[in-house]
């Protein structure tokens, strides 16, 4: 199935609020970036900071024009690095490859379009899809103190220049 990423805009934000339907989805979803409910204050404000060279979010559509995904990137762009975050496809989309494809995506435009060097993500060790899913895709986890904690916030990068 081929993806059409497309900007995040107003009228996908209703998207994400049946995406992410109870607390702990929120949760594993994006951590403390946003609380519970998410509600139109809060994606108003993710949008306006989209619309800024902060950061940039996408739509993911399938080849039928159904939204499947959302993804974005926190740009700092004099460093040439970015953050990944809000990674999210559809609960009834899941398991199809939809996330490869969807961040292959972002990670040939970041390195091609804005030149980023290098990109880095957080992800709770014991998300297993996400952790297997930014593996898959050539990340590589920093172990840094707290190792042992369990569930805790892995930080992992990937460099995009060779
Ligand atoms: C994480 C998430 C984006 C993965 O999306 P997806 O489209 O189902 O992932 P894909 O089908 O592209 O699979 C990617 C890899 O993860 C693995 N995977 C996906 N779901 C999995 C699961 N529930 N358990 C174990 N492995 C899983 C796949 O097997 C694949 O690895 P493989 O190629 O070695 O087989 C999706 O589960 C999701 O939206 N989760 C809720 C939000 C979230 O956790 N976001 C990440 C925050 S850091």
């Amino acid at each position: 199935m081929t993806l059409d990423l497309r900007p995040f805009t107003g009228a996908d934000a209703a998207l994400l609020k049946t995406w992410v339907d109870t607390p702990a989805a929120l949760r594993l979803w994006c951590g403390d970036a946003f609380r519970w409910p998410l509600d139109e204050e809060q994606l108003a404000a993710y949008l306006a900071e989209t619309r800024t060279p902060a950061r940039g979010s996408w739509t993911a559509w399938d080849g039928r024009g159904r939204a499947v995904g959302h993804v974005s990137l926190q740009l700092d762009l004099p460093a040439r690095s970015g953050r990944l975050g809000r990674v999210l496809i559809a609960p009834h989309a899941r398991r199809r490859g939809l996330a490869v494809q969807m961040l292959r995506q972002v990670l040939e435009a970041a390195a091609a379009d804005m030149t980023l060097r290098r990109v880095e993500l957080g992800v709770y060790s014991d998300n297993v899809a996400a952790v297997r899913l930014y593996e898959r895709l050539g990340f590589v986890a920093d172990d840094g103190p707290g190792a042992q904690e369990q569930p805790r916030v892995v930080r992992m990068t990937r460099d995009l220049q060779r």
